[in-house]
């Protein structure tokens, strides 16, 4: 069996980054390594979440977002991270059910029992080996994600970047939460220079997994 790490946090907090950086240094280290993305990472995973991150007139009702988030993870446990680990992969997975958990949840009031009930379904129990929270205050994640979008001509901000600070604080605050209550889970300060916090996730990852 491989091992399987997922990266949490808040828009703009740096986990793309940091994922991409840890995945180059373990393939370095002659890893075979797997990097995704939720929602994504699977054909119908990408069509779904053009859908939930576009805008509408329409809009997306909260119940019908939260089972189109739980669709994308079903496909891609089953298709893609599933297989992975069982062939020894280390699986890197940028976003995971806790997102569900902060973003539903703390962020638009779901009940918490009941996401977490879909979470099990939707993964059939699968459950990370190991959590990397990159966290920041939500107005220096909020400024980064605004100033990727000034730098990219034509990109408009989603869904969730439209989403007022203090929407973005709950979804924060549910993170921090989530990390208190769960051993897996790691915080790291995302708002220090990117290289500071991809040392210490290396170091984490050394003491955790020996990788
Ligand atoms: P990204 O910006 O990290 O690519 O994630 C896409 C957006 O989807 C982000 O705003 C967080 C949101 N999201 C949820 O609301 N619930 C979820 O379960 C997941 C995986 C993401």
């Amino acid at each position: 069996m491989g091992f399987f790490i997922t990266f949490e946090g808040i828009e703009g907090c740096g986990k793309s980054t940091q994922l991409s950086l840890l995945k180059t240094r373990l393939e370095k280290g002659g890893r075979a390594v797997l990097g995704v993305r939720e929602p994504g990472g699977t054909l119908l995973g990408e069509q779904v979440r053009s859908v939930l991150l576009n805008t509408t007139e329409e809009g997306i009702d909260p119940w019908a977002e939260l089972f189109l988030y739980e669709a994308c993870r079903a496909q891609l446990v089953a298709k893609v991270i599933r297989p992975a680990l069982i062939e020894g992969k280390v699986v890197l997975c940028d976003r995971f059910y806790d997102s569900t958990l902060a973003y539903q949840g703390f962020g638009r009031g779901l009940d918490r029992e009941k996401i977490a009930g879909l979470n099990t379904l939707a993964t059939g129990g699968l459950v990370p080996d190991l959590t990397i929270l990159v966290d920041c205050a939500e107005d220096v994640g909020l400024k980064r994600a605004w100033s990727r979008i000034n730098a990219a001509s034509g990109a408009k901000e989603d869904r969730f970047e439209k989403e007022d600070a203090a929407f973005h604080s709950r979804v924060r605050e549910g993170f921090l939460e989530i990390a208190r209550g769960a051993s897996r889970v790691r915080v790291v300060d995302g708002s220090r220079e990117i290289s500071t916090v991809h040392r210490e996730i290396c170091d984490i990852i050394k003491g955790v997994a020996g990788l």
